[in-house]
């Protein structure tokens, strides 16, 4: 058995094939562009989204020699959130994919304050331009003619699971835990709630089927790999994450360092209403089960490095930013607050801005560079501290993702919140929650049968004194403050 699992992520699209044992026998991987039209904008191409995902699937079996008649399944995993709005007849999308990152609708979440105790009462989340609903409306009331289009019932929205599952299939589908994400879904009775979609001015004949996390999402048209691929898993990437790094069992948790930093607690049948600005979420739903999640999102995290990368241009790769923070001992003062798309949780504040406090002659670019990755840091202890107040002490973290092999951050991490961080041997949990959710689908595999227990790799233990921890957390805070409500 072979199972094909794609990661339709922010920055790039991967496929990893699965054998049996749920070894990786093949990888494929690409960078998807982004495009920032306006401070605080981000757009992609749907087309290239799916055609990236396409090549890095073909890609893989091209390396190990499979054909599509070897592979049992697929299971796809995505960024969530990211809005993508297309005529049903026509397939052309009728605006590029916006961002979950993207701040665009800043102005509405402001005009709807009213009604944020209901939304969190129906949907579990924080009212924030981050999820889905607003970004519809603002393509409905932005592209000429889309509102009267998406009335007549024309168009259908989706997240990128939904798009790409129906350019493979054309099957408008989704699942559970990608819903719960759009701010238009009751968590509680597991469905669009109208109320919401009247207050958003989205039409259901927009909104995609909703379905179990395993199950049969669709089928692959022949012509794409040459023979017929069931889809039987799809999932958004940290409810996957959770799924994947064996985090099945309520008060397990984990924080995945990708494009941003995303921690997540199971918390099983029950929807825990936060006091501390975290969302709750579904986690994913099987056999008609449903499992919750507490989560923390920030929303930068190895995009700081891309941007030290990309825009700064004061490094060549990612890995050199772990090079050079651990050429120098501190940040000589430096604080950045990388709050480019504003803060997520537990600050909320959609118009936060990027900050570098303390700036003197004596910072260097290994400084500059030292302090974005202390920021990430920093940012998970402000989510792990929420979610301690909310639910009690972690004794330890979990942490995989891309960005987790970057050992400077992680011992950073562990020196910041006092407490070991632990990284698995396989940092892609991501994408083997989709394969596991797969093989479930595909009736390959029993739930009882994914692996529970992290193999460890490498455990971080805390050297920081307390009193210079504190200091730090104090001038962090400082400098989180400097940031807040910039773009007001
Ligand atoms: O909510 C956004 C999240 O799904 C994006 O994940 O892996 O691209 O940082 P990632």
């Amino acid at each position: 058995m072979y199972i094909m699992a794609f990661d339709c992520g922010t920055t790039s699209a991967r496929t990893l094939i699965y054998d049996d044992k749920f070894h990786v026998v093949a990888k494929a991987q690409k960078e998807i562009r982004q495009y920032f039209p306006q401070p605080g904008w981000v757009e992609e191409d749907p087309a290239e989204i799916f055609s990236t995902q396409l090549g890095t699937a073909t890609e893989a079996m091209a390396k190990v020699g499979l054909t599509a008649s070897d592979i049992t399944a697929i299971g796809l995993t995505n960024q969530r959130e990211t809005t993508v709005v297309w005529d049903k007849a026509t397939g052309e999308v009728i605006y590029n994919a916006i961002v979950w990152q993207c701040r665009r609708t800043v102005e509405t979440v402001a005009r709807l304050k009213p009604y944020r105790d209901m939304i969190y009462n129906k949907t579990g989340l924080e009212l924030d331009a981050y999820f889905s609903a607003t970004k519809i409306a603002w393509i409905l009331d932005h592209v000429a003619g889309a509102r009267l289009r998406a009335e007549a019932g024309e168009l259908a929205f989706g997240t990128v699971d939904t798009y790409v599952i129906w350019r493979l299939s054309g099957e408008h589908v989704t699942d559970v835990s990608n819903a719960s994400r759009t701010m238009l879904y009751n968590i509680h009775r597991m469905d669009w709630d109208d109320e919401l979609l009247t207050l958003m001015g989205v039409p259901r004949s927009m909104l995609p089927e909703v379905k179990d996390s395993a199950g049969l999402f669709g089928t692959v048209a022949t012509h794409y790999f040459g023979a017929d691929i069931p889809i039987t898993a799809a999932i958004g990437d940290q409810q996957s994450a959770l799924f994947g790094s064996g985090a099945l069992h309520r008060g397990d948790a984990k924080n995945t360092y990708g494009t941003g930093a995303f921690l997540l607690m199971n918390t099983g049948d029950e929807v825990v209403r936060s006091q501390n600005g975290l969302v709750s979420t579904v986690a994913w739903r099987l056999k008609g089960e449903v499992t919750y999640a507490l989560e923390g999102s920030i929303f930068i995290a190895g995009a700081g490095v891309q941007w030290l990368r990309d825009e700064m241009k004061l490094i060549d790769s990612a890995e050199d930013s772990e090079y050079l923070a651990a050429k120098v001992s501190d940040t000589a003062g430096c604080v950045i607050v990388p709050a480019f798309t504003g803060l997520g949780a537990p600050y909320w504040d959609g118009s936060a801005r990027g900050t570098v406090c303390g700036l003197t002659r004596s910072v260097t670019k290994a400084h500059f560079v030292r302090a974005t990755l202390e920021s990430v840091a920093y940012l998970s202890y402000d989510v792990l501290h929420a979610m301690e107040e909310d639910l009690g002490g972690l004794t330890e973290l979990k942490v995989d993702g891309g960005a987790s092999a970057n050992n400077f951050l992680m011992q950073f991490q562990a020196d910041i919140i006092g407490r070991p961080v632990l990284r698995g041997k396989d940092v892609e949990t991501t994408v083997k929650g989709a394969a596991y959710l797969a093989a479930i689908g595909a009736g390959k595999m029993e739930l009882e049968d994914v692996l529970h227990e992290m193999v460890p790799d490498r455990t971080f233990m805390p050297a920081m004194a307390n009193d210079v921890r504190q200091e730090k957390l104090a001038l962090w805070h400082k400098a989180v403050g400097r940031s807040g409500h910039w773009a007001d």
